[in-house]
């Protein structure tokens, strides 16, 4: 008899972009010990691909060849993990406004994120795995342990990511920046596949006005039995 394959855990952590939940999923894989997966790294992987390939990114079935063929590896180098796209590292190209734009786009495609779906499933793996993005507790793991949807208000995510790239030294305008995420958050809102929103059964954080760490041990209490 063939024995009943071990469940899993996944810990879903959807919501918009700049609520933090690339920051608090890498935290709460690294205190569980489990795997990362960052969805949204492969619909930017593919927005770039696609660039750099010069294929015509407003056609669905040619940006899907492009997603279903992604040479894609993620390299976990302690608490960082380097993106290699054919080999090449991609970490800091992938996360520039024009492929943030590209990559909303692309995600709308339906054939996209099918041939992105089993791609994602197969981060899981013992022990567990926290995964990130938009529809990992509705669609690509509908049956995750625990769901959080974590969100902020466009003005604090706007905010963070002005911090984010005055750090590495890019000088960007806020109000463009709360703009550009009120687009993106609505783009990926009212597309008709896998749209942003929460699961049924996800508990919904605001982190508005928490600090990191207060958010951190609401989703580690949520993930104790
Ligand atoms: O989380 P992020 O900003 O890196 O995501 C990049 C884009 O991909 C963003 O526009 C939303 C989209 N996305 C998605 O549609 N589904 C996911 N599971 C993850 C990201």
């Amino acid at each position: 008899m063939t024995p009943t394959p071990r469940f899993i855990p996944v810990i879903a952590i959807d919501g918009p972009s700049g609520a933090g939940k690339g920051t608090l999923s890498r935290l709460v894989a690294h205190r569980l010990g489990y795997h990362l997966l960052d969805s949204g790294a492969l619909y930017r992987l593919t927005a770039l691909a696609a660039m750099d390939e010069g294929v015509d990114i407003d056609d669905p079935e040619t940006v899907a060849n492009v997603a279903r063929h992604l040479d894609v590896t993620f390299d976990a180098e302690g608490a960082e993990t380097r993106i290699l796209l054919n080999g090449r590292d991609v970490s800091r190209d992938i996360r520039t406004e024009t492929v943030s734009m590209n990559a909303s786009k692309v995600a709308a495609y339906p054939p996209v994120r099918e041939a992105l779906l089993q791609r994602q499933r197969d981060f899981r793996r013992e022990p567990g795995l926290v995964a990130d993005g938009r529809d990992m507790g509705t669609t690509v793991f509908p049956d995750a342990q625990v769901k959080i949807f974590l969100t902020a208000s466009p003005e604090a995510r706007a905010e963070r990511r002005y911090l984010q790239l005055l750090e590495k030294g890019e000088k960007v305008d806020v109000d463009a920046l709360a703009d550009d995420i009120r687009r993106r958050d609505q783009q990926d809102s009212e597309r008709t596949i896998s749209p942003l929103k929460p699961a049924e059964d996800a508990r919904y954080l605001d982190s508005t006005d928490l600090s990191i760490d207060e958010v951190l041990e609401q989703i580690l209490t949520a993930v104790k039995p």
